[in-house]
């Protein structure tokens, strides 16, 4: 913490690097304001398998990927340049070993990983939709916890809704991120 109370950010050359780019090209690379959220939830979750939707380049992959010294990170991004630079983010980082960069859209990436094996997922992509939710609680363990964003960009009721419901997630909203527990439906309240 610096005097003014906020987080010394170890990845602010990254999110700095993310908005020159989102400047100069008018793209969707809207880095997350503070990456020490999904840090945060991620360690307290002790994740060692994270699955991130919307790289940009990289910041809170990075973020993370800090949650233990051992975690992995899978992040999904579709656009080329983005990829592209995230690599050579993480690279700098020094965590190319433990952050692997998926090119290609949400669900398909989604698809090819495995069920019920993931600790931790960050949705960070544009406006959330239904199936894109469903595949990254498919992602999860029972217990595991997903960090949606960007929740105000207007998501159909039906999304909104899915992460409120008890029966399906253990969730708290502010503002426009939800942190929200994966729960087993089988089990009674
Ligand atoms: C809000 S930015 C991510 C910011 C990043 N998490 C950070 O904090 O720096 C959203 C990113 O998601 C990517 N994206 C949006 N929809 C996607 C999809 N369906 N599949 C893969 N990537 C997607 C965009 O290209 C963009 O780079």
């Amino acid at each position: 913490m610096n005097r003014a109370g906020r987080s010394i950010d170890p990845f602010a050359g990254v999110q700095a690097a993310t908005r020159e780019h989102q400047r100069r090209h008018g793209c969707g690379a809207y880095t997350y304001q503070d990456g020490t959220l999904p840090g945060a939830v991620a360690a307290a979750a002790g994740a060692q398998r994270i699955v991130e939707v919307g790289t940009a380049l990289g910041y809170t992959a990075c973020w993370l990927a800090t949650a233990t010294p051992t975690t992995r990170v899978d992040t999904i991004e579709f656009d080329e340049d983005h990829v592209r630079l995230a690599r050579e983010q993480i690279s700098s980082a020094g965590l190319a070993q433990r952050i692997t960069v998926h090119h290609g859209d949400a669900d398909d990436v989604l698809a090819s990983l495995p069920e019920d094996q993931f600790d931790a997922a960050f949705f960070d992509g544009f406006t959330p939709t239904a199936t894109t939710i469903r595949a990254l609680r498919n992602r999860l363990r029972v217990g595991g916890v997903l960090i949606a964003a960007n929740l105000t960009l207007g998501p159909a009721a039906d999304v909104l809704d899915g992460l409120n419901d008890p029966k399906v997630w253990l969730s708290h909203s502010f503002g426009e991120t939800a942190i929200c527990v994966k729960r087993d439906p089988l089990e009674t309240m």
